[in-house]
């Protein structure tokens, strides 16, 4: 628990409003789905989902334990790379790859996996290329997620996704024939990921079944890896709850019970590949922010704060995350009243209608589970990105720090 004294005395290091990093809850995240997953099946991979929050940082946490990292870009393949990551433990997904990209990936022997056929002619060329190496390809299957009541269990009820190779089987069997044809060239990988609403545990195993029955069946004697990609539930605050949550365990128990009961898969034992995003960093970050001025207009108590939900939930979803008052002293004003961000935008709430002790101006609010898709989704948009704070025995440390006017206009023509 956060002082007043403490944070008054952090702001005065590094400025308010700032973030600080729980890097224990990180770590907790990965050995916690590492244990659930490998007690039961011991080929498994944690490839941790650069997008949701790659402050290098954390990614360097993700390599020191030996897990994989998981990036869609260029950028994020880059920065994997920088962080010292073996190239053989990156995983390249993503819907847009040039054929430079592709080109570097496989040179490195990273897991490639294409999601388009306009990929299928540059690994093709890859290969011609290189006709002495050994080219080794993954393919991302759009899997219908639709259930024995028609009920789509896509993001949004859609009713397909927009990702990766449609998987009736004339098409994969196309696309596997033709890649098949190049001499030097094999599928080591199926893909799943799929954005679920409710992100069910039997979401999952149609994943798993489904990769199986493509691998055993076009692929039996190359496929080394069943990637079902992210989206599983971690620890999330009961006030953010909204379906059933099933535990690490769950998805363990059930996806491993496939695996290890699949003919091909009992026989092959390819790796099972997970990529978590949002489970391994939504609980990990929290956010301070300094009360700058409290208003009523037409009744409605407004707590302007000098960070903003840019900051927070960039995508501006409606649920309060957990938070706190920082107080000076103990008060029992409690009343009702909504946090308001320090940018010109009308719809830029931290919290709404939240019932707790009404902060005085200079007084700070601390706000947790804000670690996933906020650093990487905040705009420079006013104010400048604020700092990342991680304690260390008795001082916290900078690991990014607030960005200055060079930082964000230097890459900007003045004349
Ligand atoms: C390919 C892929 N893997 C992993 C993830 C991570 O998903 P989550 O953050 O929901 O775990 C995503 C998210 O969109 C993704 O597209």
């Amino acid at each position: 628990m956060l002082t007043y004294k403490e944070v008054k005395d952090i702001e005065s290091q590094f400025g308010s409003p700032f973030y600080i990093l729980d890097e224990a809850a990180f770590k907790k995240n990965y050995d916690d789905i590492v244990n659930a997953f490998a007690a039961r099946y011991e080929k498994f991979i944690l490839a941790y989902s650069y997008k949701t929050n790659y402050i290098p940082y954390l990614c360097g946490i993700i390599m020191t334990k030996g897990g994989y990292a998981e990036v869609v870009s260029r950028i994020e393949y880059d920065l994997a790379l920088r962080i010292g990551q073996d190239p053989k433990k990156i995983i390249f997904n993503g819907p847009v790859k040039n054929y430079d990209d592709i080109e570097l990936a496989l040179k490195n022997e990273s897991i490639v996996n294409l999601d388009s056929e306009y990929e299928l002619d540059y690994v093709r060329r890859y290969a011609a290329g290189n006709p002495a190496r050994k080219v080794k390809v993954g393919l991302r299957i759009n899997i219908d997620l639709t259930d024995e009541n028609g009920v789509s269990h896509l993001y949004e009820g859609m009713r397909a996704g927009r990702f990766g190779f449609s998987s009736e089987s004339d098409n994969i069997s196309r696309i596997i024939s033709e890649l098949c044809r190049v001499k030097n060239l094999t599928i080591n990988c199926l893909h799943g990921h799929s954005s679920a609403w409710d992100r069910s545990v039997w979401c999952y195993e149609k994943i798993t079944k489904t990769l199986c029955e493509i691998a055993s069946k076009y692929a039996p004697d190359t496929v080394e890896y069943i990637d079902i990609g992210g989206g599983i539930y971690g620890y999330i605050p009961p006030q953010m709850r909204r379906t059933q949550m099933p535990s690490f365990n769950d998805y363990a128990k059930a996806v491993c019970g496939i695996l290890t009961g699949n003919p091909w898969a009992k026989n092959r034992k390819p790796y099972l590949v997970l990529e978590p995003g949002v489970a391994m960093s939504a609980n990990v970050l929290s956010y301070v922010t300094k009360v700058v001025s409290i208003k009523n207009i037409k009744g409605n108590i407004l707590v302007t704060v000098d960070g903003s939900a840019f900051h927070t939930k960039p995508t501006f979803h409606k649920v309060n995350q957990p938070h706190t008052v920082i107080s000076k002293d103990k008060k029992e004003n409690h009343g009702i009243y909504s946090v308001c961000g320090a940018t010109c935008m009308e719809k830029d709430y931290l919290l709404n209608d939240i019932d707790d002790i009404v902060p005085e101006r200079g007084e700070y609010i601390k706000i947790d589970s804000v670690g996933a898709y906020t650093i990487v989704l905040t705009p420079t948009f006013i104010h400048p990105t604020p700092p990342i704070l991680v304690r260390q025995d008795d001082h916290y440390k900078e690991i990014r720090r607030r960005q200055t006017f060079e930082d964000m206009f230097d890459c900007f023509c003045f004349e």
